[in-house]
């Protein structure tokens, strides 16, 4: 057997493209460990905006990384997202935080911290990471790198049906607006903007199934010879 390095999936995209379900079920199937990065940010806005500390960067910011902890616990199904010890799971969703945590993740103090951090865990192998910048300055390295897409309209109607469950009232074209913004926000920023690294395989799940999706990383985790078939 080849001398493999350590199995690191890389999983980047929009908003909405499915990297969380993806992410989810094929560290389900394949156990390995699922790191939501996008979650972590979501965290690191939270306790700003607890403590009034406006988006920008500066020294409140640099003194609150060094202090602040973000821990993902595997669960059943989800991820448990701690911030300094409390579960913040469901309160990171809210649309306070989504709303701007596009402009805390484009400050080049919080990506150093947290790509730090997500280097640590990605070290250990045996991990499905999803984000924004996995393959292109998280992990260059990784040997898997998927980059999901979906149209915009499918995005939303994805983001709309689950948040039918949350009952908050938000339309799906709200929804769209709001992945939009987000998503030239993303692509557009100067420190690691969202993009598909050059040695990814891209997946449009607009027309898939979760099944399909998760099926079409899995075949490619064993076409490069990592499980047994
Ligand atoms: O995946 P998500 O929608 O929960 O991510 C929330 C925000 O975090 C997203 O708008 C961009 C940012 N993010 C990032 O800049 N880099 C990552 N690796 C993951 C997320």
């Amino acid at each position: 057997m080849k001398n493999l390095p350590p199995l690191v999936i890389a999983i980047d995209g929009p908003a909405g493209a499915g990297k969380s379900t993806t992410a989810r079920e094929v560290a389900s199937r394949l156990g390995l460990l699922w790191v939501d990065t996008g979650a972590m940010y979501r965290a690191v806005t939270l306790w700003l905006l607890r403590h009034g500390i406006a988006p920008v960067a500066g020294e409140a910011i640099e003194e609150a990384l060094g202090t602040l902890t973000v821990d993902l616990v595997p669960g059943e199904s989800t991820l448990r997202v701690l911030l300094c010890g409390e579960d913040v799971s469901q309160r990171i969703r809210d649309d306070d935080v989504t709303g701007l945590v596009s402009q805390v993740s484009s400050l080049r103090q919080v990506r150093h911290a947290l790509v730090r951090w997500q280097r640590r865990i990605a070290e250990r192998g045996n991990v499905v990471m999803e984000g924004r910048d996995i393959g292109t300055v998280v992990c260059p390295d990784a040997p898997i790198k998927i980059f999901l897409e979906a149209s915009l309209a499918t995005r939303a109607r994805r983001r709309a049906r689950e948040r039918s469950r949350h009952a908050d009232g938000l339309d799906e074209r709200q929804i769209l607006r709001e992945l939009a913004r987000r998503d030239t926000a993303d692509s557009t920023r100067e420190v690691a903007p969202m993009a598909a690294a050059t040695d990814a395989v891209r997946l449009d799940t607009t027309n898939l199934s979760i099944t399909g999706q998760v099926d079409a990383v899995v075949r490619l985790v064993r076409e490069r010879g990592y499980v047994s078939s």
